[in-house]
């Protein structure tokens, strides 16, 4: 699979037509002294582009994203009327349906409640990434009614995170992170395949570094996940911290501990301690193992980096690739939100808009909502 199969819609007569455009809008929206307003609106000014190009050849721009996860009932909390008001200030005249995910029929892929989105509707393109994984009816249907696209949102991502890893500038070093380890083994594996070194950090090394024999006190494990680890570490791409700063025995765990000194444990965590970041010197470990890349790929934090005490692995790594001169591509979600808190977005030559998406692209090379484009009607 590659970007360029993605039909583009770049040849289609606008003038007088009605485009419909599935977006994700799942934005944060915190309470406003006029009501629920969005935190923070990258995900709706990256479709602004789209919108404007389409209005400018003379379509209907009608827009329709998820918000939240109601689950098939309508619920106020999740009403798309804040995200409807920035929309508006970013764009006029882009009519923004309600939440597609008040309707069960949108989990459940009903071919009737897609039909209904397309009702009345000429063209469709999908422009929403960080939700062409789930295989919901506003993804899968319109493709297979009335001509469709992908949106240049969409085939970017694609060609950031499938073309340019697929034969990649080597050495290729890939970083994953974050907490859970079974979350991301398939993605750890898929890119043992194709970078040269993986590096993984956060909380699911610590899986790994049981795996490698070293004892690792309270801190999180998932036993069920310990021989899939061994068999990775045995592919010898796969580079673990060789040290961990944590909390001491006795210090209430979970949270991080509350005001409680870190502690820089060695390669061994004593019994009772819990890890929460990497130590010095693996920073110094990655950073040897990511200066000669050419190119970058990071996914997920490598510390409890919301607690300003285990935010040290984390800013060190978001620093070293943000410096790099590899190419660097990120994949959403944590890391995003780590590389705004430092600063350095703009240092990255890719950040990707959808987490959970991002990875199972990684990880399966294909996604249900780009199938749907490639196989349902171009024009
Ligand atoms: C996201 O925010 O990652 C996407 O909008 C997908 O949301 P979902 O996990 O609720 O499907």
């Amino acid at each position: 699979m590659s970007s360029a199969v993605l039909p583009t819609g770049d040849a289609w007569e606008l003038d007088g037509r009605t485009v419909l455009v599935r977006v994700d809008f799942n934005v944060p929206v915190t309470p406003g002294p006029d009501g629920p307003e969005v935190a923070d609106d990258f995900r709706i000014r990256t479709a602004i582009p789209l919108f404007q190009d389409l209005q400018a050849r003379g379509a209907r721009v009608v827009a329709c994203t998820h918000f939240g996860r109601p689950h098939g009932r309508v619920d106020a909390r999740y009403a798309v009327e804040p995200i409807r008001r920035r929309l508006d200030e970013l764009c006029p005249g882009v009519e923004l349906l309600e939440n597609l995910r008040f309707d069960p029929g949108e989990e459940s892929n009903d071919p009737a409640f897609g039909a209904s989105l397309v009702q009345g509707r000429d063209v469709y393109v999908n422009e929403a990434f960080g939700a062409s994984h789930r295989a919901h009816a506003s993804v899968m249907v319109p493709p297979r009614l009335v001509p469709s696209a992908a949106g240049p949102n969409l085939r970017r991502e694609v060609s950031f995170l499938l073309d340019a890893l697929e034969e990649p500038a080597r050495p290729f070093v890939a970083i994953v992170g974050g907490a859970k380890v079974a979350d991301k083994l398939g993605v750890v594996r898929a890119l043992a395949q194709r970078a040269d070194t993986v590096i993984v950090g956060g909380a699911m090394a610590y899986t790994f570094e049981l795996a490698a024999g070293r004892a690792v006190g309270a801190s999180l494990v998932d036993e069920s996940a310990v021989a899939s680890c061994r068999d990775l570490l045995a592919t010898g791409k796969v580079v673990i911290p060789v040290d961990t700063r944590g909390l001491a025995v006795g210090v209430p765990v979970g949270e991080g501990g509350g005001d409680a000194e870190p502690v820089d444990f060695g390669a061994q965590i004593p019994e009772g301690a819990e890890g929460f970041d990497i130590g010095a010197r693996s920073v110094d470990l990655f950073a040897q193992t990511l200066a000669p890349a050419r190119t970058v790929f990071w996914n997920g934090p490598l510390g409890f980096f919301e607690d300003p005490r285990f935010a040290v692995g984390t800013e060190a790594i978001a620093r070293l690739v943000a410096s790099s001169s590899a190419l660097s591509i990120v994949g959403g979600g944590d890391s995003a939100a780590a590389l705004k808190r430092f600063g350095l977005e703009a240092q990255i030559d890719f950040v990707s808009s959808g987490g959970g998406a991002s990875l199972e692209l990684l990880e399966f090379g294909d996604l249900p909502g780009l199938r749907a484009l490639r196989e349902g009607r171009a024009s």
